[in-house]
């Protein structure tokens, strides 16, 4: 079977995506779409297939079948050091909980991707305190994350998934640990702040609070996914 074409101007496109673990099916034909600069909110229940649906598009997850074409080109056709300088280089992530590492500073720890791909330690920090300035975090730069508040070390997050200038930013459940204000305002700055540089946003969530920040709503079920009418 030959790949669909992607939608025009669509920036990462997947099709009748499949994928199994052992006798669990966690997609059954899903597809998506996303353009630059949108912002897509992936919704459904707990279990549905939505963080399985985000691996994928991210390369982090290689499907049974399908097929996702990210800029032209086919995931399946790239090997493991291509997929990981891509994750590297256009791709930003936030999870639920930070994951920021204990052990450094907060603007270190969002220095961090762009250490990774090379760049000078104080050319980082700087490019990183201005994401932190535009995160309103920059006042916790010399702090480590266990001395921050969960919605402080969250923007902290943003800021290094923003850090490199991705073309995508993957975010999975990144409110869902919050309270609801905390929640609100980091929907808010990581928007503004994805809206900004013109990156797409492939938003997880359950939280209709939440995927009111979208463009449009993508909603899974039982492993398939359905473009939704907003509601409003
Ligand atoms: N690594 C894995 N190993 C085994 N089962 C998994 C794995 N990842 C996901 N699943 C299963 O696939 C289904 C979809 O999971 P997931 O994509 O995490 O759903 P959601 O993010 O919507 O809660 C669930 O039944 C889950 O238990
Ligand atoms: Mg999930």
């Amino acid at each position: 079977m030959t790949a669909p074409t992607p939608p025009p101007g669509s920036l990462l496109t997947a099709a009748d995506l499949r994928k199994t673990y052992g006798p669990t099916t966690a997609l059954d034909g899903a597809a998506f779409s996303i353009h630059p600069g949108e912002v897509v909110a992936v919704m459904g229940p707990s279990g549905s297939g939505k963080s399985t649906l985000l691996h994928c598009l991210a390369g982090i997850v290689t499907p049974d079948s399908g097929s996702i074409t990210y800029d032209g080109r086919e995931m399946a056709t790239m090997n493991d050091a291509q997929r990981s300088a891509l994750r590297r280089s256009e791709f930003g992530f936030v999870f639920q909980f930070g994951q920021l590492v204990p052990e450094l500073s907060c603007v270190e720890n969002v220095a961090l991707p762009l250490r990774l791909n090379g760049t000078g330690r104080k050319e980082a920090e700087r490019t990183a305190l201005s994401w932190m300035e535009r995160l309103e975090v920059d006042d916790l730069k010399g702090k480590r994350p266990g001395e921050v508040s969960g919605g402080q070390g969250q923007r902290v997050a943003v800021a290094r998934s923003l850090v490199t200038s991705p073309r995508v930013l993957f975010a999975d459940e990144p409110t869902g640990a919050l309270d609801s204000l905390n929640g609100e305002r980091v929907m808010e700055l990581l928007t503004d702040a994805a809206r900004s540089t013109n990156a797409a946003v492939v938003l997880v969530t359950h939280e209709a609070r939440v995927a009111a920040y979208s463009d449009r709503e993508v909603v899974v079920r039982d492993g398939r996914s359905r473009d939704m009418e907003r509601i409003v």
